[in-house]
């Protein structure tokens, strides 16, 4: 088949490649699959009920329903060994064996996530949206059709996740902005200066960046599906406040210092765009808001520090040891957990974060990546010392570049810990239903 073609939309799961809307709300389902025939019939219902990226209104009225798949829910559905030896090699490990690449360190290491995150009984992961709490519950209820009575099929987790109307996440910066244009999608990126990137980045079975194409054993299997990475990230919110406060003296400096760890403000305005001040109504304008490169303008990092975490993630033209284009990715990410009221100092105990999902073709070139190396060194920015400011794993340094002399922040505190998380494959509907049909 041609790799270069249009994508095939309708074979693709909506939550791909489609944006979710404003606000929503999200509920993650995990299953334990005890037989591998009622597992395989579960495929067949939600194969019915999935979204594609076509069409993505589901037959549960407005709601898009998602599923993936660890490598022990494809064992468990007796998927041939050659296939699963097919797919990639950090999928096929689980996210917890690799927690030192990831920096799943301290309290953040598998020893302390919740169960049962990072075991090899979650299987299969099902992902409902819908634009409010109501319509969910609503649609939850139907899709419960999809696996009541079926023994041998066992829920066994389950996390409610919310975006608000402003978008914000849990430290208060607007979230979900940038997003990569992805070429035969006909979906627009964020960033008009961004050339497309090559649809195998994101999906099996298309030319990628480096012109291969993923395959699978057989095709059928990975044609149209990419993989997921989810973390439940539990974020400090009290101890982020704390922490600008005590580095700051005055409420306009604690502003600042927050923007240059995240390369925007908290109104989603970006520092390459308006250095000194916020500017809510760029914020908030898609049009504007992630509409610029930095090298050109800003190759020291004196408006977007090089080191703050949306440059680190995505260093658009910058120099760096590397090259930014092979190493996208598409996020999913979503609040969990009460927000902590304005001017709260002190942690009230609730558990707060959110789910980080990361969707595309490679888990090592690109999350792990991403992660290992732009999140948790410094490296390829020429600062070896130092970590992103905002989720870095540990000893984190960061530094601020100005005139006449730098800023450098030591030993700033963990904001952000790993309560678990896993490796998932999200198959195209096709697959889905080869799966279901599974004779083994
Ligand atoms: C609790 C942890 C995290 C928080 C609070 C957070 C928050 C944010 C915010 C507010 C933005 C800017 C808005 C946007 O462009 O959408 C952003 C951008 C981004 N983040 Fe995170 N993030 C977190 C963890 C991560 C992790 C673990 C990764 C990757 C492994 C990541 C990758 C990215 C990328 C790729 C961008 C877009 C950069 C760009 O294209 O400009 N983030 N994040």
């Amino acid at each position: 088949m041609e790799s270069t073609a249009e994508l095939e939309l309708d074979d693709i799961q909506s939550g791909v490649l489609r944006p979710r809307p404003t606000p929503y709300a999200a509920t993650y389902i995990a299953f334990r699959i005890d037989d591998r025939k009622t597992g395989r019939e579960l495929m067949q219902r939600v194969s019915k009920v999935v979204t594609s990226a076509a069409n993505p209104t589901s037959p549960l009225a407005d709601v898009s329903v998602s599923v993936a798949l660890t490598c022990k829910g494809l064992e468990a559905l007796g998927v041939p060994q050659e296939s699963i030896d097919s797919l990639s090699w950090e999928f096929r490990q689980g996210m917890a064996a690799r927690a030192s690449e990831l920096g799943d360190v301290g309290e953040s290491a598998p020893e302390n996530w919740e169960q049962p995150l990072g075991s090899s009984d979650l299987h299969v992961v099902l992902v409902a949206v819908s634009p409010d709490e109501q319509r969910l519950q609503t649609a939850l209820d139907r899709a419960r059709d999809t696996y009541r009575n079926m023994p041998g099929l066992k829920a066994i987790w389950r996390q409610n996740c919310h975006a608000l109307e402003t978008e914000k996440e849990p430290f208060g910066f607007r979230d979900g902005i940038s997003h990569p244009a992805i070429e035969g999608s006909g979906i627009a990126g964020s960033n008009p200066q961004e050339r497309p990137v090559k649809a195998g980045e994101f999906v099996l079975g298309y030319r990628d960046e480096m012109r291969g194409v993923q395959r699978t054993v057989p095709d059928i299997l990975g044609r149209n599906g990419t993989y997921v990475a989810f973390r439940k990230l539990h974020q400090d919110v009290a101890a982020f406040r704390q922490y600008l406060k005590a580095n700051s003296t005055t409420v306009e400096a604690e502003e600042l210092l927050a923007a240059k760890m995240m390369g925007r403000w908290r109104s989603g305005a970006p520092l390459a765009l308006c250095p000194l001040h916020d500017d809510a109504e760029l914020g908030a304008d898609p049009r504007r808001n992630n509409d610029f490169l930095f090298e050109v303008d800003d190759p020291a990092g004196l408006k977007t520090p090089s080191g703050s975490h949306m440059r680190r993630c995505n260093p658009r033209d910058a120099a760096i040891a590397g090259v930014a284009r092979i190493h996208r990715m598409i996020r999913r990410g979503t609040a969990y957990g009460p927000t902590l009221p304005e001017g709260v100092m002190v942690d009230d105990g609730a558990d707060r974060g959110i789910v980080f999902t990361f969707v595309g073709a490679s888990i090592g070139r690109q999350f792990e990546f991403i992660q290992s190396q732009w999140i948790n060194d410094g490296i390829f920015i020429g600062a070896d010392q130092d970590r992103d400011p905002v989720c870095g794993s540990h000893e984190i340094n960061f530094t601020v570049p100005r005139k006449p002399v730098r800023r450098r922040l030591q030993g700033i505190p963990r904001f952000v810990v790993t309560r678990g998380g896993e490796y998932c494959f999200m198959p195209g509907l096709r697959a889905l239903r080869w799966l279901s049909e599974l004779e083994t």
